[in-house]
């Protein structure tokens, strides 16, 4: 199967990772925890932290009945060297991560950052530029520091904006000229589904010291909102002043933008905007840069709307993101008698006869590459802005067969049926900067806290239950995506 001329000289193809399921070296050189290195999981009800009644505040309380993989992740901070080599032989010439927000503020309030942090992101990133391969980078993926959560009661509290601020200065002003392509919060559109790793937000005094999600109601997730975007326009307008060249990408979770209408019930297919316009609303506030008018409704009936300070919509309007990155698995079917659940990946309401592939067992995620194309056009059509699809992948439980060899298939059909239609989407008139596989080397799996759940094109040795010497070897997936890359997606035969 040949595609001809889709993908521009320039496009950048590549992988993304995040820090806190890779990097692991969770309290090295002086990092504090974050509010993901409280979860095993982050769809987490329970985090692992408790209220200290005499400072009023929640602490860090690991739990000795739970492994927290990600504390030691695949180790990547002391092994990136190797991974990157290996990524540089599929032909990388772009890679995600994020950088550890708590490496370099720890706490999060400090004045200085610290500079063993720094350190750590300047191997990295001089690493990725020795091997040809621009950093792509998030500034926090879910990495909100715990002590701005627990002191400070997370994203609803307006200091953060500050303290972001000052987050965002520092590292723009270190990297300069290394990193071209930025993104502010990873998936800023979980923050209702997951207010605590993606908006910090909690029971912030608790009104039940157990119960850390006490009384959240959406007026509280539409403040730390608010703050969050005002972050972002700010972060957006630093960026621009310290590295004109640089740009700023809005990063949304949009697998639940490809939400159908079970049948053409008028019913249905109202719902089923509804439910979209909860993932349009970051990006319509993000690159249109104000409020969209469908909000005022529900803000007036839940007495919810957030307040803001004079000059915040100026903010908003002024700095627009330049790009949309986004994440993409699967799709969803909206039904008015079924309950949208919604996970990591995206949403799941009714199942979808029409799909003929699904992942296998236990996540079993539908397969839907159209639902990438759909996705694709209908962010053109609104935005007119350059789109960037920095997650895509399949998760399967995979382990070395008797001749050591990991045949992933599945996961080549799956690359190869979303890179066809994102030629497509090209070729429908979408501005494509790149495509980026998520979880490129196996990392612990941000849903489920688990290694078993590996997106990988290479292997790593590390299991459920924290065994394993990490050793990292190549999947038969390595050769298929190295030979998609080399031919510039031109050539997506699979051969194995
Ligand atoms: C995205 C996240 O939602 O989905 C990633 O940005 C995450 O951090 C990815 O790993 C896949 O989800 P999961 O739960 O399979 O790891």
């Amino acid at each position: 199967m040949k595609i001809k001329n889709a993908f521009p000289k320039d496009f950048l193809w590549g992988g993304a990772i995040a820090a806190n399921q890779a990097e692991g070296a969770w309290l090295a050189d002086g990092k504090l925890p974050n509010v993901t290195d409280t979860v095993v999981g982050i769809m987490s009800k329970n985090p692992s932290i408790k209220w200290n009644k005499e400072k009023n505040i929640w602490e860090l309380d690991l739990k000795d009945d739970m492994t927290y993989l990600s504390h030691e992740a695949i180790d990547f901070y002391h092994r990136f060297e190797e991974d990157i080599k290996m990524m540089s032989e599929m032909g990388f010439n772009s890679f995600r991560t994020s950088i550890s927000w708590s490496r370099i503020f720890p706490r999060g309030d400090e004045e200085e950052p610290n500079e063993l942090g720094l350190l750590f992101y300047d191997r990295l990133f001089d690493t990725l530029l020795e091997y040809g391969i621009a950093p792509v980078i998030t500034l926090s993926h879910y990495e909100t520091p715990l002590v701005l959560v627990g002191e400070y009661g997370g994203w609803t509290n307006r200091s953060l904006v500050d303290f972001f601020e000052r987050y965002a200065t520092t590292v723009f002003e270190r990297y300069k000229g290394k990193v071209k392509y930025w993104m502010t919060f990873n998936e800023i559109n979980n923050a209702f589904r997951m207010p605590y790793v993606s908006a910090g937000v909690i029971s912030f005094p608790p009104t039940n010291s157990e119960k850390p999600f006490g009384d959240i109601d959406n007026k509280v997730i539409y403040q730390a909102c608010h703050h969050l975007f005002v972050a972002n326009a700010i972060a957006t307008k630093r960026l621009a002043e310290i590295d004109p060249e640089a740009k700023m990408g809005a990063m949304c979770s949009f697998s639940a933008l490809a939400t159908y209408p079970s049948n053409s019930d008028p019913e249905n297919v109202f719902g089923a905007m509804e439910f979209r316009r909860k993932s349009w609303f970051f990006t319509d506030v993000m690159c249109r840069g104000h409020y969209p008018s469908y909000v005022h409704r529900i803000w007036d009936e839940e007495e919810s709307a957030p307040e803001m300070l004079s000059g915040d919509l100026e903010l908003l309007k002024e700095n627009t993101s330049n790009y949309i990155a986004f994440s993409y698995y699967r799709s969803a079917v909206y039904d008015k008698s079924a309950e949208m659940r919604v996970d990591t990946g995206g949403a799941k309401g009714f199942d979808n006869p029409f799909l003929k592939y699904k992942a296998p067992e236990p996540w079993s995620w539908p397969i839907d590459p159209k639902g990438l194309r759909y996705v694709m056009n209908e962010l053109t059509d609104r935005y007119e802005l350059p789109l960037f699809i920095v997650e895509n992948g399949l998760g399967i439980a995979e382990i070395p067969d008797d001749n050591n060899e990991i045949k992933d298939i599945e996961r080549c059909r799956y690359l190869q049926m979303h890179v066809q239609e994102m030629a497509e989407a090209i070729k429908d008139g979408c501005a494509v900067l790149g495509y980026l596989w998520w979880g490129p080397i196996d990392i612990v799996s941000a849903g489920t806290g688990e290694m078993k759940k590996r997106y990988g094109f290479i292997y790593v040795d590390r299991h459920n239950d924290g065994t394993g010497d990490l050793h990292r070897q190549k999947k038969d997936s390595f050769n298929y995506y190295k030979q998609v890359i080399e031919s510039n997606g031109e050539n997506i035969d699979i051969n194995i």
